[in-house]
């Protein structure tokens, strides 16, 4: 029987794509992101010549950019399964230890947003990681003692949106550290094209252009987005996704030509016109416009801040001149504490 707490993937929308094909299965289908792919191309083969696990992994950045595709990508260039979980499902000790002792040598372990993992679950962890065995407590009071139960040499990829929030205990682990960075244009562009001719959709040269264009540099949301393009061209359309059905479908939904939907622009508009541009806290600019902390500072403030519509000092985060000429307001005076 399946462990329910084995997920086979993590996110819905991850799922959809994966069945639909979307996602690299090689390093070599896997586009942008080059020194990363250069990196793990390297740890691969050697650890492939010497038959050896590759080193325990860590991916991070912002949500959407391809880590859990990365481990799957990973798994599949060692010939060996992976074994995905993530974080906030693993309750008790128990849960991670049938996941650890039931591993085959080589494997894959995945575990998503690690940095909710719960402190007694990373004990668990750091000598699984470091000598492949467990610490397993037999007993209560007096009587309990401990015996070492040894797990096959894997390979353990975390991932996560955070790497601020995991303890250095466990980040100095991971003998292969990464930073999945947002995606260029042209990257992006490239997995609109491909995803289309996966997805046999018609589609012209300056439509994929606009499609990559939005995206806000995340390859989750050029897939997403291509889709939602396609039904509109099936819909409204003859099915060919020319550059103006591109436009409409965009329009319909809201994404304007930076990307930016209804939450991004609900988020500028409170830092100017609620906060006088900030600097505003974390805390005041979620209540502001009802959205969790976690969200605002996973999803929304990443590609903002990367983009120079928002800053983030010390002081809390701070609308740029960017954001104001976007809603075409001017920008405060150089008597402001900004310019
Ligand atoms: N689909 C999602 N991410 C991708 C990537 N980095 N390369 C190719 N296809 C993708």
């Amino acid at each position: 029987m399946t462990d329910p707490r084995i997920l086979s993937s993590v996110r819905a929308d991850d799922d959809a794509q994966y069945e639909a094909g979307l996602r690299p299965k090689t390093l070599d289908d896997y586009i942008g992101q080059d020194r990363l792919r250069e990196n793990l191309q390297v740890s691969i083969e050697a650890a492939r010549n010497r038959e050896e696990a590759v080193d325990h992994v860590l991916l991070y950045g912002p949500p959407g950019l391809g880590k859990t595709t990365l481990a799957y990508v990973i798994g599949n260039e060692l010939g060996v399964s992976v074994r995905a979980t993530a974080g906030p499902v693993l309750e008790k000790p128990g849960d991670l230890a049938a996941i650890l002792t039931n591993l085959q040598p080589r494997e894959v372990l995945f575990i998503d947003e690690i940095h909710r993992m719960s402190p007694v679950i990373e004990e668990i962890l750091y000598p699984a990681m470091e000598d492949y065995e467990l610490d397993i407590v037999i007993g209560q009071g007096p009587g309990a003692r401990s015996v070492k139960v040894p797990v096959q040499k894997f390979t353990l990829i975390g991932a996560t949106t955070r790497a601020g929030l995991l303890t250095s205990p466990l980040r100095a682990r991971f003998g292969i550290v990464h930073r999945l960075d947002f995606y260029n244009e042209t990257d992006l562009l490239e997995i609109v094209r491909r995803s289309a001719k996966i997805l046999n959709v018609p589609m012209h040269a300056a439509a994929a252009e606009e499609i990559a264009k939005r995206s806000r540099g995340t390859p989750r949301v050029a897939n997403r987005l291509l889709r939602r393009v396609r039904d509109y061209a099936e819909v409204r359309a003859d099915g060919t996704i020319s550059k103006p059905v591109a436009k409409d479908a965009l329009e319909l939904l809201e994404v304007d030509e930076h990307g930016f939907d209804e939450a991004d622009r609900r988020l500028l508009r409170a830092v100017i016109e609620k906060f006088g541009g900030g600097p505003v806290g974390l805390n005041s600019l979620s209540a502001a416009i009802a959205e969790e902390k976690d969200a605002i500072e996973d999803i929304y403030e990443p590609f903002l801040i990367q983009i120079g519509f928002l800053d983030r000092t010390p002081r809390g985060r701070v609308a740029t001149a960017r954001a104001y000429d976007y809603f075409g307001l001017e920008t405060p005076g150089k008597d402001s504490k900004l310019w």
